[in-house]
């Protein structure tokens, strides 16, 4: 493992509130890594920022009588403090408006043209004569012409997640108008220049998930066309030496992963670009946006010969639906985060779509329902009971003081032995991204240390009762370590209830294994980890999201 990492997430779009669907497929992921990495001893950064430019952001602020820089600000700092309330822990969260992404993008821009990798056409461009504007992306809607689904945004099928070159059977997604085509002159990038090193760069890196890689590698197969990376609106990267155009919003916008990488290491009096080179770089996403990470991205960063090494890592999950239907913003069918924190804390959710969250592109559900059985059940009826009994126990049969191992059986030196197994059996997964199965061995975990206690029968006060505490408390110091990528507010609170004067998240991940609470050790208060999630209030929430759709 390298010691250094940086690690992103897929941009948010400042243009409105972050939801489950968000979090589940990749904040909530990446935030688990980074956490994990530091723990592990690695220099690990986890970088983000708000994605401002785009038409559907022009067209939202000018909707609200505001200014794009107001309105972005607007959503960049409630994006913020959401994710904050959520516990994803940014080393840093920038923009991509920032002065210091528009200079590095015109910098790419200029290097890229001067390679030859872009030239300039006239073409012919949707013009709403209705709405006086040209249609870029999302504001015509047609048929795919690849896989024939129709109802698809101009600038990408959601279907089979292609970017057309022209959609079939056009319409303005404003007034539904057929529009009319007019000429502009526009950049493109030649995409296709670089078919044969994304595809030896997918072969060659066996972190990427292989089922990704495969469609992709087919997509290339397939032909890759040119990248029409102009837009004729006044919100964006300027082009530098033309008026009236920008840069698309997805020629800059990765590039702030870079951008703010920089800004952020360099206030650090860190050297950047021998930072980004040396570490391992993980950029997480959802599978929306395959094709930009796994095109259009790795070409520019060739395209500038490799200045900024392409990323080691790009997890990419599925989408979350929610009660079994697609997440909607329009049709209001989501869960604002904002609002889902103001029912239950940060960890219940954590902890929910973890467990439902599995390393692929499969899509996962989150259901109320199941989510209460989840908390009842395995959260506080697993995990939180075994703490509390262990901790309570201790509390008022010893006086909160631990005492020594004494004697110790096989059944004790099972225990024992999956207290020194637990952050190899846990970290491996995390490793490898399957971070559901991480958070169930830690359960299975907890599972056999209930079995355990129920075994020994300590409050029987017999033989064996001194180690069976022993050994239960310090299960219990290992699992809040264990836990806290995960759940790092739960951790914190298991850590003060052990009455450890040191601060959990420096706790580095190979102490797991160690039995660090001797002899003598004082606890601090045990007190219930968790509340009962209630049906009555499921209901409630159910109903609401009915209602409101
Ligand atoms: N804002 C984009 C989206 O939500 C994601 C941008 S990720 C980036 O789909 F890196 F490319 F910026
Ligand atoms: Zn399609």
């Amino acid at each position: 493992m390298t010691k250094k990492a940086i690690i992103t997430s897929a941009l948010p779009y400042s243009n409105g509130e972050i939801h489950l669907g968000h979090v589940a497929s990749t904040y909530l992921p990446a935030d688990v890594t980074t956490r994990f990495l530091k723990q592990k001893g690695v220099e690990a950064y986890y970088i983000c920022a708000s994605d401002d430019y785009g038409t559907p952001i022009l067209i939202q602020s000018e909707k609200e009588g505001k200014s794009p820089e107001e309105y972005v600000a607007y959503w960049n700092k409630r994006d913020y403090d959401d994710f904050t309330s959520f516990d994803i822990d940014f080393d840093f969260f920038y923009k991509t408006s920032s002065k210091e992404n528009i200079d590095f993008s015109q910098y790419v821009f200029k290097k890229l043209n001067d390679a030859g990798h872009i030239y300039e056409s006239e073409i012919i461009q949707f013009y709403c004569n209705n709405d006086k504007k040209f249609l870029p992306d999302r504001y015509v809607k047609g048929t795919c012409p690849y896989c024939k689904a129709e109802d698809q945004y101009s600038d990408l099928c959601e279907k089979c997640g292609r970017v057309p070159a022209e959609i079939d059977n056009p319409r303005c997604s404003i007034c539904g108008q057929t529009p009319v085509k007019e000429k502009t002159k526009h950049f493109f990038f030649k995409l296709k220049n670089f078919s044969d090193e994304i595809d030896n760069y997918l072969e060659k890196n066996s972190n990427l998930q292989k089922d990704v890689k495969k469609y992709v590698q087919n997509w290339i197969k397939s032909g890759l066309i040119d990248w029409d990376i102009t837009r004729d609106i006044s919100w964006g990267v300027p082009i530098p030496g033309i008026d009236g155009q920008v840069l698309y919003g997805w020629f800059d916008n990765h590039l702030a992963y870079i951008s703010s990488s920089l800004k952020f290491l360099e206030g650090k009096g860190i050297n950047g670009k021998e930072f980004w080179n040396s570490a391992d770089i993980y950029h997480f996403i959802g599978k929306d946006i395959v094709y930009h990470h796994f095109l259009f991205l790795p070409a520019m960063r060739i395209g500038i010969q490799n200045e900024y090494k392409l990323p080691d890592f790009i997890p990419t999950r599925g989408h979350l639906t929610l009660q079994g239907k697609k997440i909607s913003k329009s049709r209001n069918w989501y869960i604002g985060l904002k609002e889902f924190l103001d029912y239950y804390p940060a960890d219940y959710l954590r902890f929910y779509l973890t467990s439902i969250t599995p390393y692929s592109q499969d899509d996962l559900n989150f259901s109320w329902d199941e989510f209460a059985i989840k908390i009842n059940s395995e959260l506080i009826g697993n995990l939180g009971n075994f703490v509390n009994r262990a901790l309570g126990f201790a509390k008022k049969t010893f006086n909160g003081e631990i005492p020594s191992i004494e004697e110790s059986d096989n059944i004790d030196k099972e225990a024992e032995n999956k207290i020194k197994t637990l952050s190899d059996d846990v970290g491996s997964l995390i490793e490898q991204n399957h971070l559901d199965r991480a958070m169930k061995k830690i359960l299975e975990f907890t599972t056999h240390f209930n079995q355990y206690f129920q075994h020994k029968e300590p409050w029987k006060k017999g033989v064996g009762t001194k180690t069976c505490l022993n050994l239960s408390v310090n299960a219990v110091r290992s699992l809040a370590i264990a836990l806290y990528p995960f759940l790092p507010k739960s951790a914190e609170k298991i850590w003060s209830q052990l009455g450890m004067s040191s601060k959990i998240s420096e706790q580095s991940w190979s102490s797991i294994s160690e039995l660090q609470i001797k002899q003598g050790h004082k606890l601090g208060t045990p007190s219930p980890l968790f509340d009962k999630v209630e049906e009555s209030d499921i209901q409630k929430y159910k109903n609401k999201l009915s209602s409101q759709n």
